[in-house]
């Protein structure tokens, strides 16, 4: 068991870093939450979290009853953007079928911890503006905007 396993607030729910044996799991609750199957991006996902920069990359599942019920993925990113070295939330989610139980709440204290335990002492995300669900959760959770503001440009016009 890693420094990542342990207990969390639900007494039937255990926080984890992933193993390959989850990839299914991953695939298959992503699918269900966004409509898309994207089995390559999940299995390089993990080859490049499991792999290497094991102390700045988080991929955290909630396990519990032998079933996967969500899973939080995060890293530390560093200079970019004149950035000081912080942790990005870039994939998560929950079960519908096992919702508003905490879940959600114990992945995201988890990842926190994560990167508290090397250091880093801010954590971003970004959310569509017509996530209400994500947006709504983050928020609760603390989460509040940031010095950034994010620019694109169509190139096909
Ligand atoms: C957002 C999400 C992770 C929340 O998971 P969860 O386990 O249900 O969340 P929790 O039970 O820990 O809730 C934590 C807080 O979030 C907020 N929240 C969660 N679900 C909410 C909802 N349906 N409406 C409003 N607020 C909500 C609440 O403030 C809640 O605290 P409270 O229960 O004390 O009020 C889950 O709904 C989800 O996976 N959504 C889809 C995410 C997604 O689109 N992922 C793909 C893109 S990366």
């Amino acid at each position: 068991m890693n420094k990542a396993d342990s207990a969390i607030a639900k007494p039937d729910i255990t926080l984890r870093r992933i193993r390959q044996t989850d990839l299914a799991s991953v695939v298959a609750l992503d699918t269900r939450v966004t409509g898309h199957a994207k089995p390559e991006y999940w299995n390089d996902m993990y080859e490049r979290f499991a792999s290497r920069r094991a102390d700045q990359r988080f991929f955290l599942v909630a396990e519990g009853d032998g079933k996967l019920h969500g899973y939080m993925a995060g890293e530390v990113r560093a200079w970019e953007f004149g950035s000081e070295p912080c942790g990005w939330i870039f994939g998560f989610a929950v079960d519908p079928d096992s919702r508003l139980r905490g879940i959600g709440e114990a992945l995201f204290q988890g990842i926190a911890d994560e990167f508290r335990r090397v250091g880093i002492t801010t954590m971003r995300t970004m959310v569509p503006r017509s996530s209400t669900l994500p947006m709504a959760f983050f928020r609760s959770e603390g989460m509040v905007a940031g010095p950034y503001i994010q620019l694109e440009l169509d190139l096909e016009h």
